[in-house]
């Protein structure tokens, strides 16, 4: 006789929108509950500004398509770096390895703005954007497009140089908490 697999008990669901989905304030709790399960992972969004290179935490990076060869990555309005972006300005996306937590809680907004370099290892690209050591990923951008959406820019990169590392270790981001 084949063998059978063991019956999994399916997880339980809850409506939680169940006969208030009218009201935005309940669909936008049960959307912040729904991405809490999402577990992601974190890069950090480099860009020059006037003075001095400005950067900001980011789980929204998305790889968008291999032809060209672009990223989009959603960046909050009241984010300081926005100001910095536009069509054909260039920025990196360093994509943070397991143990750069304190990378991600630095460029989070845990450290002012004007000391966030100061965590990590960074380096100069080709742009003189920095770029992050030891992290999994280094791309090395230009921004293609950015369509505004509510409170967000959809930001739009297209790739023009990677780096890798050795080994794939990424830093996650899941239910508000590093994994
Ligand atoms: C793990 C993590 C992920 C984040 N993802 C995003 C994101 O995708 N888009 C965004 O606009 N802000 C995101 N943020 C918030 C920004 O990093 C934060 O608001 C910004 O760096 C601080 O704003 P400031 O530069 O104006 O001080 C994230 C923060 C953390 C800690």
């Amino acid at each position: 006789m084949a063998d059978v697999a063991p019956a999994v008990a399916a997880p339980e669901a809850t409506d939680v929108t169940a006969g208030r989905a009218s009201d935005p304030a309940v669909i936008s709790a049960g959307l912040k509950g729904a991405m809490r399960r999402l577990a992601s992972g974190v890069a950090i969004v480099t860009a020059l500004g006037d003075e001095a290179p400005v950067g900001m935490a980011a789980t929204s990076i998305t790889s968008l398509t291999m032809d060209p060869p672009a990223v989009l990555v959603c960046v909050n309005q009241t984010a300081s770096i926005h100001a910095h972006l536009s069509p054909g300005c260039p920025v990196s996306i360093n994509l943070l390895s397991r143990h750069q937590r304190d990378v991600s809680a630095a460029f989070g907004g845990a450290v002012a703005r004007d000391a966030r370099f100061g965590v990590g290892s960074w380096t100069p690209d080709a742009h003189g954007l920095p770029i992050l050591e030891e992290a999994q990923a280094n791309l090395s951008c230009t921004i293609d497009s950015m369509t505004p959406y509510g409170t967000h820019s959809i930001v739009i990169a297209r790739v023009e140089a990677v780096r890798l590392s050795e080994a794939v270790d990424p830093l996650i981001f899941q239910d508000g908490a590093y994994l």
